[in-house]
């Protein structure tokens, strides 16, 4: 079976500590290119894959990233976990630039959602999504970053715009009003790929701004994000390592058998096709 973990790196994390890195994988797919080569190595002895999000030296806009190519190309490598980093605005006071989330649900803003499948084209297929991250992983994460001292909220609604622009003041006091808790460009994209690849994924969401909405405080932009991502990418890191060596890589759970009941396009569906 195959065991090893995946990590796909925000802006700011583009490499680890305490990986030992083996290879670089170029890797074709169906769907064009990856955002980069993959890296491939040992975290405590554990097979992982890393990947860039953005591509090393941050070349790709959100839009631009194609994620299809990441998952096909971290599941062709035998990948059966994937942790996300991923920066974030803050949505609620409670969610201090340099905390960490661990986001338990996604609302989904987004426009592309021909790239958000590996499904159509004579395969019907829908996943169940009503719980879009790995509960286990999650708990590993959070074991995790408690474990090294991080100040860390357990669950949470990521709300996911389109980008690349960041929000306006109108758009940020909506999405307070919905209850969400935090916002970015990119994740809800992968939670749905990894669910149809039948990966466990989840997400240490790094909380870098409060977006536009706080009266007291700058709004979002690039530096002050690049800012708290580099000061927080120690402990991104170590929580990473110490999660890593967590997993039980013979781990069965519901996300490894999503698609028991999710293809219509079977014999079973249609027998007299
Ligand atoms: N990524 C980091 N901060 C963000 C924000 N305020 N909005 C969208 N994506 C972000």
């Amino acid at each position: 079976m195959n065991k090893a973990i995946g990590i796909i790196g925000g802006s700011g994390l583009y490499s680890m500590d305490g990986f030992i890195q083996t290879e670089e994988r170029v890797v074709d797919t169906p769907f064009g290119a990856p955002s980069d080569a993959l890296i491939g190595g040992e975290i405590e002895g554990r097979e992982v894959w890393f990947i860039p999000r953005h591509g090393r030296g941050h070349r790709l806009l959100p839009h631009e990233i194609n994620h299809r190519a990441n998952f096909w190309a971290l599941k062709s490598l035998g990948v059966r976990f994937v942790i996300c980093v991923a920066a974030v605005g803050s949505l609620k006071e409670e969610y201090a630039p340099r905390d960490i989330v661990l986001p338990d649900q996604y609302f989904d803003r987004t426009s592309r959602r021909d790239q958000h499948t590996f499904f159509g084209e004579g395969i019907a297929a829908h996943i169940g999504f009503a719980e879009p991250v790995s509960a286990e992983l999650r708990n590993i994460l959070l074991e995790s970053a408690q474990a090294e001292g991080a100040m860390v909220h357990d669950g949470g609604t990521y709300v996911n715009m389109d980008g690349p622009a960041f929000s306006t003041k109108a758009e940020s006091h909506a999405n307070r009003q919905l209850g969400f808790d935090v916002i970015g460009m990119t994740n809800v994209a992968e939670a749905k790929l990894a669910r149809e690849a039948e990966i466990a994924l989840a997400t240490l969401a790094m909380v870098t701004d409060y977006d536009c909405w706080h009266e007291e405080e700058e709004a979002v932009n690039v530096q002050t994000v690049i800012g708290h991502l580099m000061a927080n990418a120690e402990l991104a890191q170590k929580v990473l390592k110490r999660a890593v060596s967590q997993i039980p890589l013979d781990a069965e759970w519901p996300e490894h058998k999503a698609l028991d009941t999710a293809i219509l396009t079977s014999k079973e569906y249609w027998p007299d096709d």
